[in-house]
């Protein structure tokens, strides 16, 4: 491979540092007027102006991309989705539109239990199939790293087919994919009414399977009313700590149950939805340093008020940014509709958007130490815009504005 070097970008925009940002450093990026990178052995080795690059490097040695007025920002990290499923489920979406709710839907024994009985019916190679066409579509988008989750199997066989889907997919395709076991996304038919024996099934017969053959670093939880309660969420989530996962929760999502407060006891990684978390819950976030995870695009999608961004950034929290791709709540990966969204809608600043979806969804994957920014030391994950200004990301509205992504060095897109 050869290395690249890229230059005279009109401006390198990145946060730094190797963990999450919180609260007002969220707005701090770090802007290199006619930047440049230079790119060794798929690992960042030198971040500078395009004056020093020239000076200090042989361009002999490199491949040349020339940026100009074009931005240069990080590689996206997409920290939340279920991007591994059979079927589809359009009709659900129409009886959204004609007034059914989300929580109705599932009650009827539709939604996640629809998808999980296609999911079921998948092989391996079909999951695979749609898998990386998926993964193809959030690389154009600018998503150099994605986390997936199971939670359509809801079975022993087909909870571990969606992860070594992932598990291959991550060997095969440019995308990182970092896995989070989501076995309690609800609770199966042949379980119903019976919540506990589910979870206990779950604690005895599956996570030793997903541990012993290393398929997932997370666990997470529906933990909602009528899905998985609180006291089912804390014993789940314990045990899958002890036994080393880190712990992600679905999180206040429809009504405000306690998740976010659950997720700072435990200590998660990140707490996921919050659109109903309490200000109790909020300060339990930044407390714990759980990174809030918020998913506008669903919220659009089931047309219910946003998660309060500007409350939790305000006091002091980590907020996270991500797409939920799923086929229920919310099919659709659009980074730029997020983007609008959050920045429209959520009132983010578009340096808080930025750090959202790079630096901080790394630390909700565990990851800031590897990706998230552009510094010397990280893996050269990079989107080079087709504007010279990061703003355009939000100003060109709901349009792919992506010209290049490279991925470990690798010119991707
Ligand atoms: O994050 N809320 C729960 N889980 C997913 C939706 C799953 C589905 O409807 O298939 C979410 O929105
Ligand atoms: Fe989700």
């Amino acid at each position: 491979m050869k290395n690249i070097v890229i230059l005279n970008s009109s401006e390198i925009a990145t946060p730094i540092g190797n963990t999450a940002k919180f609260g007002s450093q969220m707005n701090n990026l770090k802007v290199i007027k006619n930047g440049a990178v230079v790119i060794k052995n798929g690992i960042i080795e030198d971040v500078c102006t395009t004056e020093e690059v020239l000076k200090k490097y042989n361009l002999d040695e490199f491949e040349v991309i020339d940026a100009h007025n074009k931005c240069i920002l990080p590689g996206f990290v997409d920290s939340h989705t279920h991007f591994i499923f059979g079927g589809y489920r359009p009709e659900e979406f129409f009886m959204r539109l004609n007034g059914a709710s989300y929580m109705d839907i599932m009650r009827k024994k539709g939604g996640i239990q629809n998808t999980v009985n296609a999911t079921r019916k998948s092989s391996f190679g079909e999951l695979y199939k749609v898998g990386y066409e998926r993964l193809n579509s959030m690389l154009q988008f600018g998503i150099t790293t994605v986390e997936g989750k199971s939670g359509y199997g809801l079975d022993l066989d087909t909870e571990i087919r969606q992860l070594e889907v992932m598990k291959k997919l991550n060997e095969e395709h440019y995308v990182d994919i970092a896995s989070t076991f989501l076995g309690a996304h609800a609770v199966p038919l042949e379980y119903e009414g019976r919540n506990e024996e589910y979870i206990d099934f779950i604690i005895d017969k599956v996570l030793p399977v997903v541990k012993e053959k290393e398929l997932a670093e997370f666990c997470d939880v529906f933990c909602e009313d009528d899905v998985i309660s609180i006291e089912l969420s804390e014993k789940l989530l314990s045990k899958a700590k002890e036994m080393g996962f880190r712990a992600k929760i679905h999180a206040d999502e429809i009504v405000s149950l306690g998740g976010a407060e659950l997720a700072g006891k435990l200590k998660a990684v990140s707490a996921d939805h919050l659109l109903c978390a309490s200000d109790p819950g909020i300060k339990s976030l930044y407390e714990n340093k759980v990174v809030a995870t918020l998913l506008p695009s669903t919220a659009f999608c089931l047309n219910k008020p946003y998660a309060n961004a500007r409350k939790m950034i305000d006091s002091g929290c980590s907020v996270a940014l991500a797409s939920d791709f799923n086929p229920g709540s919310c099919f659709t990966n659009s980074v730029p509709l997020m983007f609008a969204l959050a920045c429209i809608h959520m009132s983010m600043t578009a340096e808080e958007a930025i750090t959202a979806f790079t630096l901080n969804g790394a630390a909700a994957l565990n990851r800031a130490d590897r990706v998230g920014s552009i510094e010397k030391g990280k893996a050269a994950d990079l989107v080079i815009l087709k504007y010279p200004d990061f703003k355009y990301l939000v100003y060109n509205t709901g349009v792919n504005i992506v010209d290049i992504v490279i991925k470990n060095g690798k010119v991707v897109k």
